[in-house]
């Protein structure tokens, strides 16, 4: 089978997705699958062969032109965080075209990518989730009125972004303006949350070999004042997998990020972070292109649970 490994995409995320997606890329069971590496840039949509000679991809069949011949892929393998891959716009692109491809469907892109849509549709299913403020681009409120009903610190969020771009813990209210503006520099969508004091994890559920099942969990420990850029990708955290948490708190947490995956009616890959407070998770999000960097964290997950990264790779795969 021929596998396009899909990278890049339009967000800050790009150079990320570039190296989760050539990780993705080298892992492949070379033995099984005819794997290529396709960029997705604004400016471009390229398959680069191993010299990064680039073959021009036709949009209209995502087909490609390659040593003299039309090549056509069986499966994607999505690996572009952000837009236009983890939104459900490339979801609903290849669903059109039918070409298989490993992610969820476009319409657990959409909503997952969107934080404020996500955590409405989880609440009545007994999913907590911080205190929240919604503004889009051009609202009219007030700094008293956030802080009156969130207090401070807060958390200032693009609604649709990843990897921390965007996002700003807010001490004090001089703080919160800035802030506001910063996230739309992301999107014209923002969130304002409520500061959850507590431990957080990360925590992947996939569906492996037909099942659904929770990888063992990661604590993660900033350095920094909160899980951001500079702590996810250079070094200033530590992620302690499995949690150092109760057996009790963990089947607590485990239940929720299942729940969240199987009302959904999720595929494919999913990371949900959650802080737990007094014992009881409260979600922030869930991933469902997570980062593949040998030092991402779902990839270290399910080494803890014995599943190699090329079995990971050829499960979701297999599923597509
Ligand atoms: N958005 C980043 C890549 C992640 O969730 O791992
Ligand atoms: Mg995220």
């Amino acid at each position: 089978k021929k596998v396009a490994v899909i990278m890049g995409g339009y967000s800050s995320e790009y150079q990320i997705s570039i190296t989760s997606g050539n990780v993705v890329y080298q892992n492949i069971d070379k033995t099984k699958y005819e794997a290529y590496r396709v960029y997705l840039l604004k400016d471009k949509w390229v398959l680069v062969d191993d010299t990064e000679k680039e073959y021009p991809i036709n949009r209209a069949d995502f087909s490609v032109n390659y040593n003299q011949s039309i090549l056509k892929f069986d499966v994607v393998f999505n690996v572009i965080h952000g837009t236009p891959g983890e939104d459900g716009l490339l979801q609903a692109y290849f669903q059109l075209l039918g070409i298989k491809q490993t992610a969820c469907d476009f319409y657990q892109a959409a909503l997952t990518f969107n934080k404020r849509d996500l955590l409405s549709v989880l609440k009545p299913y007994g999913i907590k989730t911080a205190k929240s403020f919604y503004l889009n681009k051009g609202d009219v409120f007030t700094e008293q009125e956030i802080i009156d009903k969130l207090g401070l610190p807060c958390f200032v969020k693009p609604n649709r972004s990843g990897s921390s771009f965007g996002i700003t813990k807010v001490h004090n209210p001089t703080e919160l303006l800035p802030a506001i503006e910063t996230a739309y520099k992301e999107d014209h969508e923002i969130i304002i949350e409520s500061f959850l004091e507590g431990t957080e994890v990360s925590v992947g559920v996939i569906n492996y070999q037909g099942e659904v099942i929770v990888l063992p969990m990661t604590e993660i420990v900033s350095e920094n004042d909160f899980f951001d850029y500079e702590a996810k990708y250079l070094g200033k955290s530590q992620e302690i997998t499995p949690a150092r948490i109760s057996d009790e708190i963990h089947a607590k947490v485990a239940a929720a990020a299942k729940k969240a995956y199987q009302v959904l009616q999720m595929k494919g890959f999913s990371r949900s972070e959650f802080i737990i407070v007094n014992g009881e998770p409260y979600m922030l999000e869930m991933n469902t292109i997570p980062g593949m960097t040998n030092e991402s964290i779902l990839p270290q997950q399910a080494k803890a649970a014995g599943i190699s990264m090329t079995d990971l790779l050829t499960n979701a795969i297999e599923q597509a």
